[in-house]
């Protein structure tokens, strides 16, 4: 792809993905779709040379577009949400986009969403987007990536879905594989002075990792989302147990602090949840610019996948074959570029966990079977007593 070629970029959110791809080289976006108020806020003062529309139901084509953006609604797909898949309304808006592709024809179509996707009523909503794709004259190729892989210190695990009618996807999104090498997945290079956690995946775990954040999440209510809460082990007490600011939200997906400045602070956190870590969009902008040649598809571990078959992390189609792929949520290896949880949240601020979210966390945990350090209950206590006071 070229660096003038059109963007269209729908359930734009923040644009997560429009300033990754921005970084890449891509800069040419020419239109954003999105009805919530206040992300028209950040949009409209983050790029206010690009026109703006709102509801995605006034979509009448795709404006000419090259490659089509959508990191589209997860209402209906999370774990946490009402689970039903396309058919739900706020998920079920990406058929309205799929539906066009038949007249608008992009090159290259950039989807996104939670893996939850993969797997929701044994891969429904997959086989629906992918049987689109392909009626539609697309090839395509998907992955799950982790936002640590580019040097976030967030898990932030997402299926990238990238189709296209003249290239092939697979070529970009599998160019490179640098599996973590450590047994719990951190990053390489992560230090064990921060460790972050909370009842973000449901009652099965905290959510705990090392020198990362739990994925930061939007909410689906009015109320402010409740971000992730770390474990600063080696700090002074009373400051060990911590929530990060919401300019350390920003950063840790890889956006400049300040970004969701333009909207009311009570709608930035969600704003943040909501978004595409845009070092994650870079690099497969990078990989648009690139074109990497797709022979080198041939050369990786896949198998052909059955029709029907679960949908594993990572396929491809190309023709009339589907693969499974064997490939790792990491493109890259951070190393040395990994930004640590503990000087990012030094850098860019967090404030000590309230006395009720202590309390209620420890609560919980103790009440629990689940496994948890000593030292970990020890420096919770110790919150707890010094917070009531
Ligand atoms: C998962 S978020 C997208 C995040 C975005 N990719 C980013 O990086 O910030 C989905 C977005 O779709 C928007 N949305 C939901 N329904 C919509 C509709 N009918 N028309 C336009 N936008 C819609 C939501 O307000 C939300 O911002």
């Amino acid at each position: 792809m070229k660096p003038d070629q059109g963007i269209l970029s729908l359930f734009s959110g923040i644009a997560g993905i429009e300033l990754g791809l921005a970084q890449a080289g891509l800069t040419n976006t020419t239109a954003f779709y999105e009805s919530w108020a206040p992300a028209q806020d950040v949009l409209s003062t983050r790029f206010p040379d690009v026109s703006l529309h709102g509801d995605i139901v006034s979509l009448k084509n795709l404006h000419g577009a090259t490659l089509v953006t959508a990191g589209f609604p997860c209402t209906d797909l999370s774990q946490a949400g009402r689970a039903q898949g396309l058919d739900g309304t706020a998920s079920g808006l990406i058929r309205q986009v799929l539906a066009l592709l038949q007249s608008g024809r992009p090159e290259w179509l950039l989807l996104e969403n939670v893996p939850n996707m993969l797997h929701l009523g044994s891969g429904r909503a997959m086989a629906e987007i992918v049987t689109a794709l392909e009626t539609a004259g697309y090839d395509w190729a998907y992955r799950v990536m982790d936002s640590r892989s580019f040097g976030l210190p967030q898990r932030r695990r997402r299926v990238y879905l990238l189709a296209s009618r003249v290239h092939d996807p697979a070529a970009v999104l599998f160019r490179s594989d640098r599996p973590s090498l450590r047994a719990d997945g951190g990053a390489t290079g992560a230090w064990s002075d921060a460790f972050g956690f909370y009842w973000t995946e449901g009652n099965r775990g905290i959510g705990w990792a090392v020198d990362a954040l739990p994925a930061l999440k939007g909410s689906t209510s009015v109320s402010i989302p409740s971000s992730p809460a770390a474990w600063l082990r080696s700090t002074e007490p009373g400051l060990r147990l911590v929530r990060p600011s919401i300019e350390a939200a920003e950063r840790l997906q890889g956006l400049p602090a300040g970004w969701t400045g333009p909207a009311p602070i009570r709608d930035r956190w969600k704003l943040v949840g909501n978004a595409v870590s845009a070092p994650a969009a870079r690099w497969i902008g990078e990989g648009l610019i690139e074109m990497p040649d797709s022979r080198l598809v041939e050369d990786l571990e896949r198998r052909r996948l059955p029709p029907g078959s679960p949908w594993p992390f990572a396929a491809h189609r190309r023709g009339s074959t589907t693969w499974r792929v064997e490939i790792s949520e990491w493109p890259k290896q951070p190393r040395g570029q990994y930004r640590h949880l503990s000087s990012l949240l030094r850098r860019y601020g967090a404030e000590p966990l309230s006395y009720r979210a202590t309390k209620g966390f420890r609560d919980r945990l103790a009440g629990s079977k689940l496994r948890y350090s000593g030292d970990f209950m020890r420096d919770l206590n110790e919150h707890v007593a010094l917070a009531a006071n």
